[in-house]
């Protein structure tokens, strides 16, 4: 399709071989970029640009959307968003995990996994709507697009006095108003993170009370399941129950089996989650690496296996170093080593990496960092995710072609959380595209260097923003809220 208008373009990326985000066969044609949108598509040799970009021999898809993050804070206190950026990541989906920024009063505690957001304790990063947030959002534009839940944790601090027990009937009450304020103010979801403890006393009729408010409405629900070990199958069983309580969409968060036990068991869940899909609208997202990331736990079961610290406040030294080591050092055990650290986050070696391969090949699984951004250990994942799948996981193993890829970390996730005119390359579409080499595209963040930017994203384009060209970011801070389809 050619042009219309004759004007020239704001950018025209040249030559290259488009593959759009629906997962079809990839194809030659020119994309033209006007005023933030895609214009056109197609054999544009005639037409003049302001910025041209020969990429032949190059992919160019939609910018990358990370379907699950806790960039939250990050957004404000690093609105250049390198660590994604350099990706080709364009939107971020926060609030997940059960934890959001808003809504919060400042003098609330926040106690692990809500610190894990970056704003610590003395931080006046609060927000006590959600409405506001996202005002500071729109005012202050970070280089990404932000599509925001509102956490379930996050409401419980905001309206309980202890969370060792299940809400009480007004607390739900009061729970489920500021769900209806989010949910208004532009929240795409709810989501839940029972496996955290200032979550794990909710039981499931407290969720769901909370959540009622989605019902209809196209948000989504998304879920740190209650257990992904031994319960894992249960766990699932509860998600799709949620759902089917709220007739909403269910995301599966960063899916995985933890623990030698439970090597082996992505074979019994993706088809338990594929049979039912059938019945009920289901997602899940994965990242594509055999170790986890969060708290730095403080029971001895959650500790087994090697553990390595990625953020300690109190400790700084011992960042970047084994726990088994920081526990001898000190003559004491591992977990009142892990006491000692708090609060910290960590990294866990828990997981099987034929689970970890049949996960994120399963049809219907998406792409998500679930990076935590901060410290200078973290989780290779945060700088890494979206070319290791393209490089190492699709290209080098094999495990998936191009297009499938690209498809789980633009076009699948836009139709799942409702973002629209987003995830795929068409006219019309707001001009979030990345450039990318597909012989040399690869991460290179290690857990020994975590912060390493991947190779072969040549240009990242946010709403028709060239942000990021051959290594260097530009400047540009034009992600915008994304709120839901449909929203009135
Ligand atoms: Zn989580
Ligand atoms: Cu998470």
């Amino acid at each position: 399709m050619t042009d219309r208008t004759g004007d020239p373009f704001d950018i025209l990326i040249r030559g290259g071989t488009v593959i759009d985000g629906t997962g079809q066969p990839r194809f030659d044609a020119d994309v033209g970029i006007r005023d933030g949108l895609i214009a056109a598509i197609g054999d544009l040799t005639e037409a003049q640009a302001t910025v041209t970009l020969e990429s032949r021999g190059k992919i160019v898809a939609p910018g990358f959307i990370d379907s699950h993050t806790h960039d939250d804070h990050a957004l404000l206190s690093d609105p250049d968003m390198t660590f994604k950026i350099s990706q080709g990541v364009t939107t971020v989906v926060t609030g997940n995990c059960g934890i959001s920024l808003a809504p919060l009063r400042p003098d609330l505690p926040r106690p692990m996994p809500q610190s894990l957001l970056g704003a610590g304790d003395q931080s006046p990063c609060t927000f006590e709507r959600f409405a506001d947030y996202l005002e500071v959002l729109r005012r202050a534009p970070a280089s990404v697009n932000v599509a925001a839940m509102v956490g379930h944790t996050t409401l419980r601090l905001m309206t309980m006095d202890s969370l060792d027990r299940p809400a009480r009937p007004e607390e739900v009450a009061a729970m489920r108003g500021l769900v209806v304020e989010a949910l208004e103010a532009g929240a795409i979801g709810v989501s839940t993170g029972t496996y955290y403890p200032p979550a794990a006393m909710a039981p499931t009729e407290e969720v769901i009370e909370v959540c009622r408010p989605i019902a209809g409405t196209g948000a989504v629900y998304a879920t740190h399941m209650r257990d992904e070990a031994e319960g894992c199958v249960d766990s699932l069983n509860e998600s799709f129950e949620i759902g089917r309580a709220l007739n909403a969409t269910v995301v599966i968060s960063h899916h995985k089996l933890i623990g030698e036990a439970n090597f082996g068991k992505s074979a019994v869940t993706l088809p338990l989650i594929g049979a039912a899909m059938k019945c009920q609208c289901l997602a899940l997202d994965c990242y594509p690496y055999a170790a986890s990331s969060t708290m730095l736990h403080t029971d001895e079961v959650r500790l087994r296996g090697r553990v390595l610290i990625a953020e300690c406040e109190q400790h700084p030294e011992y960042v970047g170093r084994e726990l088994a080591d920081i526990a001898e050092e000190w003559k004491v055990s591992r977990l009142e080593a892990a006491r000692r650290l708090q609060p910290a986050s960590a990294i866990y070696f828990i997981m099987d990496e034929g689970d970890v391969r049949n996960i994120l090949a399963f049809e219907h699984t998406m792409v998500g960092s679930d990076g935590l951004p901060g410290g200078t250990k973290p989780h290779p994942r945060l700088w890494g995710t979206f070319p290791r799948v393209l490089g190492h996981y699709s290209r080098d193993l094999g495990l998936f072609s191009l297009e499938t890829a690209v498809w789980k970390m633009s076009g699948l996730t836009a139709k799942n959380f409702g973002l629209a005119n987003r995830g795929t390359i068409a006219t019309g579409h707001h001009a979030d595209v990345v450039v990318f080499d597909a012989a040399t595209v690869i991460d290179k963040a290690t857990y020994d260097t975590p912060t390493e930017p991947a190779e072969g994203i040549e240009a990242v384009i946010v709403n028709g923003a060239l942000t990021w060209h051959q290594g260097i970011h530009s400047g540009a801070r034009y992600g915008q809220v994304i709120t839901r389809v449909g929203r009135s």
